[in-house]
């Protein structure tokens, strides 16, 4: 049934709740806008808000949020929005399409830094060496598995499968995706992972994938594979991955996420050779992308018709 109250929508974001809010449109008086950058600018409009827009609203406010039906995500992943304090009939929408195009060029383009040999022949240029003895390494008939099959993993998945490489997949399901020659179940993953020479992490974080990459996983990689994390920092067990770059187990990995983000300065993670650090920017939101996204389920919300991109909060993605 269509709304007919203005219905309070809002949008938090600690850096850009304003430039999130500009694009926001809706008919003339049916949404009255809160725009919030701080918890206490937050924690005194809660109470009113109908609608959410909001990129790492804070977890304890929702106690207060009493009139609160729907919440939409700014980012990729949605752990944030599923704590405990979330109210139960509270519907979470997800903005799939906006950041697999951003993580293909990334995961692709590390790929090819390590393929074509970037680290070596910048620092020969430093040191004038001609290192004719080295040459690149070919990316197509390379094996990727990605462990994640939502709609970023597969985005990545034809990149890689249209620049020649063989990709498997692993999912909670198993089920066959187009983009992806074999997909095995998570019981099968240490099989995936033992033909890869790029593993490429992209699950969300719920109870079952904490944890999911430890040392046993880790173990079942080739001596000369890649690992890639650019879903959550805790779906791999990081003190595992550090002894095994460090014992040179794995070839190396290139990592966006962390448990503990900003990665502490005094992380081992910064110091190996192997390693590449990046600071969570594999799939940046932004609020010119977000908000058609968010403009077209608001639409549909005023006109009391069906959200799309619903999360399932039971399976937590
Ligand atoms: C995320 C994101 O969810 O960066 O982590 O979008």
């Amino acid at each position: 049934m269509r709304r007919r109250e203005p219905v309070t929508v809002l949008v938090y974001h600690p850096d850009e709740a304003k430039a999130y809010a500009a694009p926001v449109r809706a008919r003339r008086g049916r949404i009255r806008l809160a725009v919030c950058a701080t918890r206490e600018e937050a924690a005194a409009a809660v109470g009113e808000a109908e609608v959410i827009y909001a990129w790492k609203f804070p977890p304890d406010l929702y106690a207060r949020a009493t009139r609160l039906r729907w919440l939409q995500a700014m980012g990729a992943g949605v752990d944030w929005v599923l704590v405990p304090t979330l109210p139960p009939g509270v519907t979470v929408t997800r903005a799939p399409g906006i950041f697999g195009p951003w993580m293909r060029e990334y995961v692709l383009g590390w790929c090819l830094a390590v393929t074509q040999r970037t680290e070596t022949y910048r620092a020969a240029q430093r040191e004038r060496r001609w290192r004719e003895e080295i040459l690149p390494d070919r990316l197509a008939g390379k094996t990727m598995t990605l462990v994640g099959l939502g709609d970023i993993g597969r985005t990545i998945a034809a990149a890689a499968r249209s620049l020649g490489m063989r990709v498997l997949g692993v999912s909670r399901s198993g089920r066959a995706v187009r983009e992806v020659e074999r997909v095995h179940r998570l019981p099968a993953l240490e099989r995936a992972l033992g033909q890869a020479d790029f593993v490429v992490v992209v699950v969300p974080l719920t109870d079952g994938t904490r944890g999911l990459l430890g040392a046993r996983a880790l173990a079942a990689m080739k001596p000369t594979a890649w690992l890639f994390n650019i879903g959550r920092g805790a779906v791999v067990d990081e003190a595992a991955l550090v002894a095994a770059l460090r014992e040179r187990r794995i070839g190396g990995a290139v990592l966006d996420v962390f448990s503990t983000e900003p990665l502490p300065a005094e992380h081992p993670l910064w110091g190996l050779d192997n390693v590449v650090v990046t600071p969570h920017i594999s799939g940046p939101s932004t609020p010119g992308e977000l908000a058609p996204v968010f403009n077209d389920n608001l639409a549909r919300w005023l006109a009391g018709r069906p959200l799309r991109h619903v999360v399932d909060r039971a399976r937590g993605y």
